[in-house]
């Protein structure tokens, strides 16, 4: 695939990475992409790079618009070495070239790197020429990291928006409309899940930051670049920001003998009887990073495990562990199981959902050995309940 011009003079010479699947953790079904742009203009600027395996391809997209040797700036939005790899590569042909990057940026990019580059430290507002062209650099801490920063182009009223508006997604499409709405969302609600969601705060500052400037292309560093459903996106981080969840109810579970599982099932039948909409997720077919998408917008989550070795299962511990660092905020909570002797499971789930600040209107309930029928309508009568208690809540 060949660069390509996504506004005059600004070249998308990112590169696809087909292969990837676990992306830190993160199970990339549809692979991902890594964006650079390169813009030429009196001063050429590169902004971004790619992973430093992929740099050959990168720069041979380079090498068909300019000779390398004449790139004069390269911004550096995030130290993350997806967007970073490839600097010390490129600065082989231009030992000169200028890096951009945030006050965090330069502690970064000095620990990363330990090398003696030229860097300018800009602040977050601050415009700079590079010749018909003005760069501005607001920075988003947090969406990534502390040091992450996006580059806007007035002219062509372009935001250069890193990891901000990512979607791991590799395809040949380049435009959101040659690709469809679903499948943007699908993939950018989990990439916002998995990603953004402990930050909805600073994120939320960062959209409200760049609220005043007129933009009609978002270029971000993963996936497709957004021109004809920008207001889809901003409408979807605007409610993800503010933790905003629907009335639907997200059951999470692990089992040893089926105990755990029958109960699971069970509530899920009182919550769909109350008539809410009910996902299960059984933790040993599905993998954490798919789960956290529909807890992103599920306002009841029910978590079960039963007690093994006076805890909970090693898979709902690394759930809890996951869920701890995103810290969803605004749910509703509760924890089921079952046990033979210890039954402490319970327990520890619903520590966490304490220390998450969950609302828990309904007392948890841990069943010795096999449910019984009678057990069985008790655990169901209480999905009923707890449906019955998130529809009549406000919207
Ligand atoms: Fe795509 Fe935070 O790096």
């Amino acid at each position: 695939m060949d660069n390509l011009e996504i506004k005059p003079g600004v070249y998308w010479v990112g590169v696809i990475d087909w292969d990837i699947r676990n992306f830190h953790g993160y199970i990339t079904q549809r692979g991902t992409t890594y964006n650079a742009y390169l813009i030429v203009d009196e001063k050429i600027t590169l902004v971004d790079t790619v992973k430093a395996c992929l740099f050959d391809e990168m720069m041979d997209r380079i090498k068909k618009i300019i000779d390398p040797s004449k790139i004069d700036i390269i911004v550096s939005n995030h130290v993350e070495m997806d967007h970073t790899g490839s600097i010390p590569m490129i600065l082989e042909h231009c030992p000169n070239a200028e890096i951009i990057t945030s006050t965090q940026g330069e502690k970064g990019l000095k620990r990363h790197f330990k090398a003696d580059w030229n860097l300018r430290v800009v602040k977050s507002g601050e415009s700079m020429s590079i010749g018909k062209k003005t760069l501005t650099f607001v920075h988003i801490p947090m969406v990534h990291w502390p040091d992450s920063m996006v580059t806007y182009i007035a002219e062509d009223k372009l935001l250069l928006s890193n990891d901000a508006f990512g979607q791991h997604i590799a395809t040949p499409e380049r435009f959101d409309d040659e690709l469809g709405w679903d499948v943007l969302k699908e993939e950018a609600a989990k990439y916002y899940a998995n990603i953004v969601m402990p930050y909805g705060p600073q994120a939320a500052k960062a959209i409200e930051a760049l609220g005043g400037i007129e933009i009609d292309m978002i270029a971000p560093c993963h996936g497709i670049i957004w021109r004809s459903l920008i207001p889809n996106i901003l409408a979807e981080y605007n409610k993800w920001v503010n933790y905003e969840t629907e009335k639907r109810a997200l059951i999470v579970f692990d089992t040893m003998w089926n105990s755990t599982k029958s109960m699971a099932y069970k509530l899920q039948e009182g919550l769909m009887e109350a008539g809410l909409p009910t996902t299960v997720k059984f933790l040993g077919t599905n993998h954490i990073s798919d789960i956290v998408p529909e807890m992103m917008h599920s306002r009841l989550i029910l978590l079960g495990s039963p007690t093994l070795n006076n805890g909970m299962l090693p898979t709902m511990g690394a759930f809890l562990t996951y869920i701890k660092g995103l810290r969803p905020k605004k749910r509703v909570g509760f924890a089921f199981g079952s046990y033979g002797w210890g039954g402490q499971a319970v327990g520890e789930i619903n520590e966490i959902m304490e220390k998450l600040k969950w609302d828990m209107p309904e007392e948890s309930i841990n069943i010795n050995y096999i449910p019984d029928p009678e057990e069985l309508d008790e655990v169901k009568a209480v999905g009923k309940k707890l449906g019955e208690y998130i529809l009549a809540q406000e919207e």
